[in-house]
Parts: C-alpha cells; structure tokens; sequence
C-alpha cells in the first residue's frame, strides 16, 4: 500500500519503490515529519527526533510549564507557520483581518483516496494508469479559522511523490495569504550541498553547487515568469554526492510564474527546504468560504546519486505531466525558418525552405515572428494577430496549404501576452498593456505585456488564435514569451488585491492554453521564453517541448542541456542544428557535431538550406535518419552523464532503451590538444548480461581512426554489459576541431 495511517501511532507513511516518507500527528497536533529517505518499514520514526530546551526558542502553551524542550522553532514539521514560535523560514503566512499574523496549523482529519488529486486551473501531474494514491490531510487553526489541507500524491513505481495545499478561510473576517508554500521538508541531520540551474538569457540552467551553511539559501524569481535567472527546481544532496553515489532529493516546482526555493539551516544544524510562490509580491485576499491552491511540487530521491534522481524524474515527466497525443508518439523533425530568414522573408520564400526540407526528411515548417500585422522588426506588431497577406503573397490558409503541398507540416509562431505600442490592439485597448496610472512602464525589447490576469484580454487572445489556427492547416505552435513582467495593475482590483496580480497573470496563461488544447487537441504546442526563459514542468503539462535556449552553439549547448538534463527529459528540450559559424558566438562547428548535440533534444533545423552543399545536405538526410532510428533510444530511454561540460575535455553522455538493447554514448570535444589525453567513460543502464557490439554511426567510418582506435569497432568484437560498465571504453580521438561521435552499443 503506497499510503498507510497507522491510528495507534498516529503516523502516515507513504512507500515508493525504493523510498518511504513519513509524518506524524503527535498529542499537540503538531504534524511531524519524521523521515524522507531510503525505503524502511512504517515503524514510528518519531522516536529520533531529539528535543532538549534552547534558550530562545519558546513553547507552546499547551506542552504547560515543565516541557521546554517541545519547541516549533526545532521541531521538523509538514507546514511550517509564521508568527506562533517557529522563526525559522515559513511556508504559509496569513494575516488575519484585523492585522494580525499569526497561524498554528493542528491535524484534525485525514483521507486516502485512490488516484490522483488535480488543482483547479493550475497544471498538475496526473495519474490515468492506476498508478498513485492521494493523502490529503485536514490542518486546521481553530483560532482565525484558517484551514489547509495538504496534498500528497504518491507514484510508487517511479518513487516520486507530489504535494501541494489548499488553504481555505474558515472564519468570519477577511484574510491575506501572505505566503503560499507548496512544500515545508525539515531534515534534522545532514550536511548537504545545494544544486541549483542559474543562468541569463542564451545561457540557461548552469549547474551550480553550494553548500548549505547556516543562514537562508535561496533562488527564486519575481519576474512573472520561472525565468531563465533560476529555474524552478533543484536538488539537495549530501556532500560526498556524485552522479552514481550518495542521498540526492529532486524538486521540480510544477509552476512557471514567481517563487521562491529556500534552504535553511538552523541554530541545531537542521535543514530546512521551501518552496512557495515569491512572496515578495504576493498577497492573496480570502473572503469567507473562498480558498487558494498553491501550485504542486514534485519530489523524489535517490540513494544512487544524480542519474537515478534525473531518470526517475524523467520518467515521471514524459508520462504524468506531459499529456494528449504526442505524449506518446514521435514528434516531427521541425525546420524554423528564425535563424534562416529572420523578419526577411515572403510566401515563396518559405515554400522554397519547406521544400527542401521535405526532399531531406524533415517533417515540419515553423514559420516563426513576423508574419502577422506591421511586424517587419521586433518594435511593431504584437498583438495584431492578423496574417500580413502583402507580405506573405496569399492567405494564411494558401501558405499553409502551399507548404503541406511540400511533403511538410505547417507551424507558426506567437507571442499572445505581449503587446507592442505601435499595433492596432494597443491603440484601441491601451488598459489592456500592464502599465501604472501615471508612471511610464518599462520597455524590455521594445514590447509591453497584455494583463493576462483580466479575462477579456485572455478572451482576446484565446479568439484570435482560435480563428487562425482555423483558417489554415496548422498543427504546430511557438507560444513565446519575451520579457519580464513588471509595472504591475489590474484597475478592475481593489487595492488589498493588487498583490494577486503576478499569480493571476500566470493564472490567466494556463487558462488560455487550457481552452486552446481542449479545442485543438491534435496540436502541437512548443514553448518558448526568448530560449528558455520558461522551460518548467507547469509549462510542460501545456506545452510537451520548450525551445530550450536561444543559443544554438552546439559548444553552449552542452552546459545548457546538460544542466537542463538534471530534471526535464530530452523530448522536452527544443534543439537545432543552425548555421555554422554560429549566430550567437560565431564559434565555427562541423555540421555533424551541431546533429549529435541537437538529437538529444527534440531535433529540428534552423537554417537556410538554399546554403547548404550537396554534401551538406546528404549529412542532413543521414541525421534525419539516425535520428528517427535511434528515436526511442535517445527521447525516452534512461539518461546518464558520463563527463561533464565544466572540467572535463569532452561531454560524453549515454542514453540506453528500455529493454537494454540498444545504447547510444554521445561524445563532443570541447577543444583540440597536442599530444591528447585519452578520455575514458564506463557505460551505465546495461544489462551486465547482454553481449553488445560497438558501431559508429552510419556515415562514420571506424577505418579513418587511428589504427589502435579501431580495435572497438572490429569486426566479430563483442564487449558484455558488465565490461563496458566496469572496465569501460575510451572515447575516439578528435579527426577535427570540436569532433563528436556517436557510439552505438547493440545487442549482438
Ligand atoms: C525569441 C525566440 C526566438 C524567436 C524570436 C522571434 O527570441 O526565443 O526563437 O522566435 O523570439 O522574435
């Protein structure tokens, strides 16, 4: 039983395949957490929680005036409040009507149902096999009348478990949720490190380790969206940590506006992880009877380090976050016309790419900014979602039509929550932009953004892509989104509600793609953030692939999908191979290399053809092959970094099928040296069993290596799983600058 409440003891323990969670409801209904951790039995793990009496640290009226060493301000627990004892961080502040702040959560109820909970207009992991349970459990405060009930899912197979919460105002007066945390994780032992993805705009979750010392430790965003600065998720581990040892526990917030990630450690050494929306501007009115759902987190752990924390969540994203059809089916080898032609292009233009892409296998033409309204640069446009039928030659269903005649898919871009000044949707609806009375907004790439907070701008927006996408035959979207929100207003608020805005605009987001996907069930939406500015498991649960960076350097591109690998799987990562040298660093790269890093995202191109050489143009149709063939293995196999990008020659990483057969080990150099050290990896995931044989792939000659190199690839030459996982095998030698290999291991 994946949940089980022990009534004597009082303790609810949730069991994965490989983990056990456990909390309990103690005399004081206090909710403790107990453990979280390697799999154990449902014994009371209370008993390990050490309690003693620290100066300043107070008690709780009721423990009397003998027990000081019950204290909130030690005790490890499920939700955390502000105001009543614990002055540690929280994760649920509420300010009652008169002013006061001050919550003390009790247990009072509990209920185990099968399946899995959802959360009213936020994205949400789901069950639809049978899969999970769900514990919610009723905390209430008796004296404001605030109730909460905590979300718990739990996905035994793949050892992850969910939480989210949902506050309710009970009591007579109005109140102000000034805090809304998801999750409250106490630890009270450990040493851990703190793995988070920082980045900026073409350099997206960086990976970076830090230990948690005493004080708070936290990333977060209060940009209107997860941003590129700090992705929403992050991985707490213990010091000695790597990618196939040690504890590692992964979170992945299911949320793409503001938050906050926090790690605490306390006066007594004990760690302390929240993650709620920021509340820096943050604040949630409660009527009487109204009530908040925070937005859902996703946790998991493993006892084997890193790759075991990422599979499981990679796993666990391809199957309950993303959803509808192309869940399950091969997603189209796409060519985006933004690299090749930027705002320079015309109907016959496009249809003369498409077609090229169609001779070489390509599946899809995106045609991206700029074929709506007066938008011949990036100052213009936005918001008028009509198509420029001058510039395109025809009408959008002409196009569309012209390029399916290619052999090819049609797609095209938008931006829907961003508005330039100079459109027709700004001059007449100018209350629409989120702009403050008497104060000049912010520009930010020259646009404004639409208040996707008020419903007749979602309406706006949700009519006009509706009628488009029904004029032409269009099975694929960019949803782009490319600025930072700020300048915050809705005049339809009053002003104890202003503070709901950021929330709501993110809210606002997830109901027009929600109304979109209902509609056009069959389409294929592709997030996008200039990049990946929101590349997070909300956005998934909408968009089952984001365009993972505006980089497309295949050298950059490394460290950003290496790093992105932690949590989100390679069928989630937009990736293209583009012109060389590269747009963003000029670096010069051989085509091949820019294939072999884009195939291990979701594989498309983003350049003009027409500039390819014959020769060129046949390695195309080769990755378009190899890419297809080796589909299951690299988008939905299990996932291994070998090296890293940061202190290593060469970024080799593996991806193995489910039924062990097949294995591909990715390699590119990062740079060329005289007189080379050899780089040697050991495969992960094999089956020890299995004898497998070592190819290139096709159009790779092992015969051009050095003569001693070739001793892997001879014919008649078979490795068992167990070798090549232990003793392992060394990477080619670089034939040129930036050279990368794909090796596959097959099933002899
Ligand atoms: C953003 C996107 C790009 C492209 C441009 C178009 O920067 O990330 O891929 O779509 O907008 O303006």
């Amino acid at each position: 039983m994946a949940v089980y409440y022990d009534p004597e003891t009082r303790t609810f323990t949730l069991s994965t395949r490989n983990t056990t969670y456990q909390m309990k409801a103690d005399e004081l209904g206090t909710l403790l957490h107990t453990y979280y951790g390697t799999k154990t039995d449902t014994s009371d793990l209370s008993y390990a929680i050490h309690m003693q009496d620290r100066g300043l640290s107070g008690n709780p009226y009721e423990t009397g005036q003998t027990d000081r060493g019950y204290s909130l301000d030690q005790l490890p627990q499920e939700v955390s409040c502000f105001g009543t004892g614990d002055y540690r961080t929280s994760s649920m502040k509420i300010t009652n009507e008169d002013g006061t702040a001050a919550l003390r959560l009790k247990y009072a109820d509990h209920k185990i149902q099968k399946g899995k909970y959802s959360l009213p207009g936020l994205p949400a992991s789901y069950d639809g096999e049978g899969a999970a349970q769900t514990l919610s459990i009723t905390m209430r405060d008796e004296e404001s009348g605030v109730t909460v009930e905590l979300y718990y899912g739990v996905f035994a197979d793949l050892d992850v478990i969910t939480r989210a919460a949902r506050i309710v105002n009970d009591g007579p007066g109005a109140k102000y949720v000034n805090k809304a945390g998801s999750m409250n994780l106490d630890f009270v032992s450990g040493e851990f490190d703190l793995i988070t993805f920082y980045g900026k705009w073409a350099r997206e979750r960086v990976t970076e380790r830090t230990p948690v010392n005493h004080g708070n430790l936290s990333i977060g965003s209060v940009r209107g969206a997860s941003s590129p600065h700090y992705n929403p998720s992050a991985i707490l581990c213990e010091r000695s940590a790597t990618e196939t040892a040690g504890e590692a526990y992964g979170f992945a917030y299911v949320y793409s506006g503001d938050f906050l990630f926090e790690a605490e450690k306390d006066q007594i050494d004990q760690t302390r992880l929240v993650c709620s929306i920021h509340p820096m501007d943050f604040t949630w009115k409660l009527a009487p009877g109204e009530s908040f759902y925070t937005p859902e987190i996703l946790m998991t752990y493993s006892a084997d380090g890193f790759a075991g924390l990422s599979n499981h969540f990679h796993e666990f994203i391809r199957k309950h976050i993303v959803r509808g059809k192309w869940r399950d089916i091969r997603r189209p080898v796409l060519i985006n016309n933004w690299e090749g032609t930027y705002f320079d292009f015309n109907g016959d233009k496009l249809v003369a790419i498409a077609k090229d892409a169609a001779e070489l296998g390509i599946e899809l033409f995106v045609m991206d900014d700029g074929w709506f309204g007066k938008r011949e640069d990036d100052n213009s446009g936005l918001g008028d979602w009509y198509p420029n039928e001058k510039k395109l030659g025809c009408t959008l269903k002409e196009l569309g039509e012209r390029i399916e005649d290619t052999g090819v898919k049609f797609g095209i871009w938008f931006e829907p929550e961003a508005v330039s000044e100079d459109s027709d949707l700004y001059r007449e609806h100018p209350e629409w932009a989120m702009t403050i009375p008497g104060r000049l907004p912010n520009r930010s790439r020259n646009e404004l953004i639409l208040n996707m907070g008020r419903e007749d701008v979602q309406d706006y927006i949700l009519e006009r892509m509706t009628e488009i996408l029904r004029s032409a035959p269009i099975s694929y979207v960019k949803w782009d989104f490319n600025r930072s929100v700020c300048d915050k207003f809705i005049e339809t608020l009053p002003p104890d509600r202003q503070g709901e805005i950021a929330h709501r605009f993110t809210l606002g987001t997830y109901r027009v793609l929600e109304e979109l996907i209902r509609t056009f069930p069959e389409l294929l939406i592709e997030g996008c953030s200039s990049g990946g500015g929101r590349f997070d498991a909300g956005m998934l649960y909408y968009t089952p692939q984001i365009w993972c960076s505006d980089d497309t350097d295949p050298i950059e591109r490394l460290t950003i999908q290496y790093g992105t690998s932690f949590i989100y799987p390679p069928n989630t990562m937009g990736a293209h191979v583009s012109a060389s040298p590269n747009h963003q660093t000029r670096r010069v790269t051989p085509l091949q290399t820019r294939g072999v890093t884009a195939m291990s995202g979701t594989f498309g191109y983003e350049l003009d053809l027409n500039k390819l050489t014959d020769e060129e143009k046949q390695e195309v149709k080769r990755q378009v092959r190899v890419f297809r063939d080796l589909y299951e293995t690299l988008e939905q196999g299990e996932y291994y970094r070998l090296t890293t990008p940061f202190s290593d020659t060469c970024t080799v990483w593996e991806q193995v099928s489910r039924d062990k057969r097949t294995a591909v080990v990715n390699a590119v150099y990062h740079y060329a040296r005289a007189n080379h050290t050899p780089v040697y990896v050991r495969l992960r995931g094999l089956d020890t069993e299995k004898t497998y044989r070592l190819r290139l792939t096709e159009g790779n000659d092992y015969k051009t290596l050095p003569e001693h190199e070739q001793i892997l690839f001879e014919e008649g030459r078979t490795f068992t799983g167990r070798t090549l996982m232990t003793r392992g095998i060394f990477i080619p030698i670089y034939l040129t600058e930036y050279q990368a290999w794909q090796i596959i291991a097959e099933e002899a």
